[in-house]
């Protein structure tokens, strides 16, 4: 056989001809931006290690939430920087505190345009930086944890969030959130669970962003990267115990846990796109090493071919005004 007669480059010969067949989509809709307020700014404050990322103001995060929605994004998530930390993350559960104050600015903002989701986790408003509450022995107390985490997605959904993340990965949190939620008169808001996330390097900037100062490494709760099976045990239990959307975070250095859990999973399924993600395409195109713009969106197509119906992404808004609405 002098020629190939399977040719696959046909298919590839124009823009239209690949356009046609392409099989991943990538819409403004399937993304969700994460923001950062911080108690008591002025300005708007950059976050160095990922540049294009600030800590807003409150008003500076209601105008870059209207933008976001003018852009088609399909949800926001949002994070408090408080101005004081404490043993138990007390702020995170004050209706007064940074981010229940942002959710009902952003909410009255935006009202259903677009999904508004917290961050349900004391990390941000520890003063150990750990994401639950701590026992006599300096232990993440799980069960104590439970009861806070209740409270606070409470206060969240009196707030105005459509739908609260829990990103501490204590065992039960779903169940027990969704118990607390019930109870208080908020059968729908969603859950959206923080359901297989790994101990990683990859969060690094998110640090600087929301200046928490962790002691330890939290290898006690987040999942050892090594292991995938333990996902989907993990996604079983938070199926069990009412969640709406589960997640998988990082997204890139676990593209093969998000195909596993998009396979076993019957209910939509995200991915989080880090901030040490941000970070390294951010640093190498500033030394002119990537192609940014091609990077940015090589990098969200492979985490929906991946499995992910939704991309949490720091690049939402900007990347959605070079995207096709649906
Ligand atoms: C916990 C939380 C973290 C991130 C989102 N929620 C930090 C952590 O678990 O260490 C990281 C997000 C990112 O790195 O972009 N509240």
């Amino acid at each position: 056989m002098p020629f190939p007669t399977h040719r696959p480059r046909r298919l590839r010969s124009t823009p239209a001809l690949r356009r046609l067949v392409a099989e991943t989509t990538l819409r403004p809709r399937q993304l969700v931006l994460p923001m950062f307020v911080k108690e008591g700014a002025a300005e708007p404050a950059p976050v160095a290690s990922m540049p294009g990322v600030v800590q807003h103001t409150r008003d500076s995060l209601r105008k870059a939430a209207a933008e976001a929605v003018a852009a088609g994004i399909g949800g926001l998530m949002l994070f408090g920087v408080p101005a004081r930390h404490d043993a138990t993350g007390s702020a995170g559960l004050d209706p007064d505190g940074v981010l229940n104050v942002a959710l009902r600015d952003v909410r009255g903002e935006v009202g259903d345009a677009t999904v508004v989701m917290a961050d349900t986790c004391l990390d941000e408003f520890t003063d150990h930086g750990h994401c639950g509450v701590l026992d006599e022995r300096g232990a993440v107390d799980n069960d104590a944890t439970l009861a806070v985490y209740g409270r606070m997605a409470v206060a969240q959904a009196d707030a105005g969030a459509h739908v609260v993340g829990p990103s501490g990965m204590m065992d039960g949190q779903v169940g027990a959130i969704r118990a607390a939620l019930d109870a208080a008169g908020h059968a729908d808001t969603g859950i959206l669970a923080y359901t297989a996330k790994y101990a990683s390097a990859f969060y690094g900037p998110f640090r600087d962003a929301v200046n928490s100062q962790l002691r330890g490494d939290r290898k006690s709760y987040q999942q050892d990267p090594s292991n995938v099976r333990e996902s989907l045990r993990e996604l079983a239990l938070d199926l069990a115990e009412g969640a709406d959307l589960v997640m998988v975070k990082p997204a890139m250095a676990y593209l093969d846990v998000l195909r596993a859990v998009a396979e076993a999973a019957d209910v939509p399924v995200a991915a989080y796109q880090v901030s040490g993600e941000y970070a390294m395409v951010e640093a190498a195109a500033e030394r002119g090493w990537l192609d940014r713009d091609r990077a940015i969106l090589e990098t969200l197509t492979a985490i929906r071919r991946a499995g992910a119906d939704v991309v949490l992404t720091y690049w939402a808004t900007e990347v959605a005004g070079r995207l096709d609405r649906d």
